[in-house]
């Protein structure tokens, strides 16, 4: 979900719906806002878009307010109707409150605020909340004080973000395991899940501990724990601005940022090497020793992180020789995993605040593990809680879907193996540079790749009745596979399966008949072996009907035979193969979905970070 809230000396409606515009890829399964005007709440909420919401404003203006608070939801408890939506108030509507997360025992709060005779008038548990905090101010005290006793009775994870009518000063919000920042202006502040909440008006942000209450006015924030004991925010510059922010001429963010890819690569590298060429990582807090005791290595990461993870075992085996597991982060914890101090956790989250691998984080540190994340958002939750942190440099990333996100964290994965490697001495200096210089190559090659678009799209419009899709890599170009399929699913709602091309014979080919597209990741020639065994199995879905659409790298005509569609990808080794051959499959998905008349940014049913485990 995505939250905003507002005091200062504008027009409070322009301030929160522009915040939920900039959030509404966190959720958008309902919007609502509530503003504090002349001693009482004026509140608007509908399912849907936030379009939707806009449009009820329109039919039926809200009065003038310096302050107000605004939700755009991903459904967790309800379904996503008019009444579920947020805000919720209490039964006298004096008080208003917005909600991330989830409240776990809000089934015993609610029988015992009806024990007392209120009428709960929607099926949330946000509606327990506000129901509480209303009780508290109505019995005399100040909005902050009744959200700490409030925040007392609460289980599970929430931001809570709310207004009293009584009050048109002050915003008080909590946090517990569910992401929340200030932003810091002049005679004005601002709460948002993200700082796209507030970038437009300033790029001062402040982040929160967990288990925190902020209370902001026009002049100052105040922070307080749930104990009651005063506490002081950390303060930081935003390194980017509005214009990140927005489109910039494209359709949708999503084909914005695949075309940001070489550039969000670049960027990525930079500052990675020291004057005297070694590898150089900003906040790596492990020492030398601490990595050179590491025997194990764990990732854990949630949908198109964990296909970067994925990548990040081949490299990391390869190149330093430490055994590397990769797992689901929503499997991590249940399963009781082997930890101790000599694992090290790699947790891959563009977000940083994904529920399920913030979560498996804890575990593994209350294990003794030392834990590292890999991860886009500053002063996001889990790089805060983590030992060490690579940064990806990828700048916001809007659309739901990841792109350059993911790329990003590739880069990341490998400057993390060839820094292992480097501490742990099991490649030598040389062999670090000439990978290095491979990578900084990259943007080159990825551009090219994007230069090829025209042709990508074309292919994809002759797909739009297509109802099934399958997808086969071998080594690095089997999670990329994985990753394809999952964009088609994601944004066009295709049925779409990512295979290691070596198991079809073991099961999936039962699933070919004639005309079923079949994209194929062909390993680079260098890996001739590698590259054979793919190529028979282009040649068993061919021999039963597939229609084989090809990855090749430039010079390989050997596939061509066998090929009714070729895209050429640039010659480039095989573990970097991902940076690459992921491109056509995310212009290919994007394209598709755009034919096909869907929400590309918004596909149904996601949200960008789920903070819900
Ligand atoms: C959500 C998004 C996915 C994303 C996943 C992990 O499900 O819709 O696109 O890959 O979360 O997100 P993270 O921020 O942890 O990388």
């Amino acid at each position: 979900c995505g939250i905003v809230g507002y005091v200062g000396h504008r027009q409070a409606q322009d301030v929160v719906i522009e915040g939920l515009r900039r959030l509404e890829y966190r959720g958008y399964d309902s919007a609502g806002i509530a503003l504090v005007a002349d001693g009482a709440l004026a509140t608007q909420k509908r399912a849907g878009k936030l379009a939707n919401l806009e449009k009820a404003i329109a039919d039926h203006p809200l009065p003038a307010s310096d302050i107000g608070i605004g939700h755009t939801r991903w459904a967790t408890h309800g379904a996503p109707n008019d009444v579920n939506a947020h805000p919720h108030t209490g039964g006298s509507r004096r008080v208003a409150l917005v909600h991330n997360g989830i409240i776990e025992n809000f089934a015993e709060l609610r029988a015992r605020i009806e024990a007392d005779d209120h009428v709960m008038l929607s099926e949330t548990d946000t509606e327990v909340a506000a129901q509480l905090l209303e009780l508290q101010v109505e019995s005399g005290i100040d909005l902050a004080t009744a959200m700490l006793r409030v925040v007392r009775q609460l289980e599970g994870a929430f931001t809570l973000v709310a207004v009293d009518a009584d009050d048109p000063t002050r915003v008080v919000a909590a946090r517990r395991n569910s992401p929340l920042v200030v932003g810091i202006g002049e005679g004005e502040n601002f709460l948002g899940s993200d700082v796209a909440a507030f970038i437009e008006h300033t790029r001062e942000a402040m982040e929160l501990d967990q288990d925190q209450v902020v209370t902001i006015t026009p002049e100052g924030v105040s922070v307080l724990n749930f104990d009651g004991t005063p506490a002081e925010g950390r303060r930081y510059h935003v390194d980017w601005d509005l214009s990140a922010a927005e489109k910039d001429g494209h359709d949708w963010f999503m084909r914005k940022e695949i075309h940001e890819q070489p550039r969000a690569v670049a960027d990525s590298l930079l500052g990675r090497r020291t004057a005297e060429g070694h590898l150089h990582l900003d906040e790596m807090r492990l020492s030398d020793q601490e990595l050179r005791d590491v025997d194990k290595i764990i990732i854990i990461a949630a949908g198109t992180s964990f296909y970067a993870g994925m990548v990040a075992k081949y490299a990391i085996e390869h190149w330093c020789r430490i055994p590397v597991e990769v797992e689901l982060s929503s499997e991590f914890r249940y399963r009781d995993p082997i930890l101790d101090y000599s694992t090290l956790v790699v947790a891959i989250s563009q977000s940083g605040e994904t529920a399920d691998t913030l979560q498996a984080i804890r575990h593994a540190r209350t294990q003794r593990s030392k834990v590292l994340a890999i991860c886009n958002t500053n002063g996001s939750t889990i790089p805060r809680e983590s030992d060490a942190v690579i940064y990806t440099h990828a700048g916001p990333e809007i659309g739901v879907a990841s792109t350059k996100g993911f790329l990003t964290q590739l880069v990341a994965c490998y400057l993390l193996a060839l820094y292992l490697a480097q501490v742990k001495g099991t490649r030598y200096g040389d062999e670090i540079d000439q990978v290095m210089a491979q990578l900084e190559e990259m943007p080159a090659h990825i551009q090219r790749v994007l230069d090829d678009a025209p042709a990508i799209y074309e292919m994809a419009r002759e797909h739009v009745d297509t109802r099934s899709v399958l997808f086969l890599g071998r080594h690095a170009g089997y999670p990329v596979a994985l990753e394809g399929a999952l964009k088609l699913k994601e944004l066009a709602y295709i049925h779409a399966e990512g295979f290691a091309a070596g198991e079809l014979k073991h099961g999936p080919i039962a699933l070919v008949e004639a005309g079923l597209p079949v994209l194929c990741v062909v390993p680079p020639a260098g890996r001739d072996q590698l590259r054979d065994k793919m190529v028979s199995g282009i040649q068993e879905v061919r021999a039963r009907g597939a229609r084989t659409i090809c990855l090749v790298e430039d010079g390989d005509d050997a596939i061509t035979p066998y090929a009714d569609r070729i895209v050429r990808l640039p010659r480039v080794p095989v573990l970097l193969q991902p940076l690459v051959a992921v491109v056509p499959l995310q212009l290919f998905a994007c394209e598709l979905a755009t034919e096909m008349g869907h929400d590309v940014d918004q596909p149904r049913n996601l949200a960008k970070s789920v903070t819900v485990e």
